[in-house]
């Protein structure tokens, strides 16, 4: 099988609560058997969510999975935390595909997406941290996580289910490799492991100003995710974190201002991966 076909594969989405689905895909890492899950979500409410697109590189699949829990015109609300490419990488096909569907984006994604896409600026609403948006039966809370890549980075906590999308925040890396079973919990994750996963990723993957950010006033930020008393956080990069491994999750980032930093993979390492390769 070409490479490029076995670093992508199908992960059927994973039914979180009631109303909450996981949509999930993953990203094979290089020259180790870790993997970083490439996750969205789908609320189903009186008024269906779909958080974040996915990439394109898993469109098909992805496009399947959203539309077999949710009808295209069923939806009414597409929330967009930046413009990353694994977060907005089915954003065009989704609002063209649901014409009730309002854009709930940062003025500053449109600023900075809009040489990307073309935003239907009558169906967006634009939102900021500290909003809540009524979607019928629940309130969408806006949010700022306590660390992003991107300044037009937005998250939403439901007070229904209780669940927290938190975008880039705990992003590991996690066992895996092409045809093995994916973590469906971060309890299945190894502590350690977990705990060096989120360190890298966090500083190298996502947010070296971090190792800059005054420890308390970052760690008072993870404080006020915490307080929310998610029932489970679920985010871009991570297996689902249920209420009962919330607070080791924000012990670990809430130290990541004043964790030692790790060595960066540099030119040795992509020397080991090519020769590992072959080339
Ligand atoms: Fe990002
Ligand atoms: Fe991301």
């Amino acid at each position: 099988m070409p490479a490029e076909e076995l670093r992508f594969e199908h992960h059927p989405f994973q039914r979180i609560g009631p109303d909450v689905h996981l949509i999930q895909d993953v990203q094979f890492a290089l020259g180790q058997p870790l993997c970083v899950p490439i996750n969205s979500a789908v609320l189903t409410g009186q008024e269906p969510v779909i958080i974040d697109t996915g990439s394109p590189r898993n469109r098909r699949q992805w496009l399947d999975d959203v539309f077999s829990i949710v009808e295209p015109e069923d939806v009414r609300w597409v929330f967009v935390s930046h413009e990353d490419a694994d977060h907005t990488g089915n954003l065009e096909t989704v609002m063209a595909r649901c014409p009730n569907a309002t854009l709930l984006c940062s003025w500053a994604l449109v600023e900075r997406f809009s040489c990307v896409y073309d935003f239907p600026l009558h169906r967006c609403r634009w939102v900021a941290d500290g909003d809540t948006v009524d979607i019928g039966d629940r309130q969408l809370a806006v949010l700022r996580p306590p660390i992003f890549d991107s300044p037009s980075t937005l998250s939403v906590f439901d007070t229904r289910s209780r669940m927290m999308w938190a975008t880039d925040t705990f992003a590991t890396a996690i066992p895996g490799t092409p045809g093995s079973a994916l973590t469906q919990d971060v309890r299945e994750l190894d502590q350690q492991a977990w705990r060096d996963g989120m360190t890298l990723f966090g500083i190298h993957g996502l947010a070296p100003w971090v190792s800059m950010a005054d420890p308390c006033r970052f760690a008072a930020n993870v404080t006020t995710l915490q307080r929310l008393d998610p029932s489970v956080v679920l985010t871009g990069h991570s297996p689902p974190i249920h209420a009962n491994r919330v607070d080791e999750a924000c012990e670990i980032l809430g130290s990541l201002a004043e964790a030692p930093v790790p060595p960066c993979p540099d030119q040795s390492v992509l020397d080991l991966i090519l020769a590992a390769m072959g080339d």
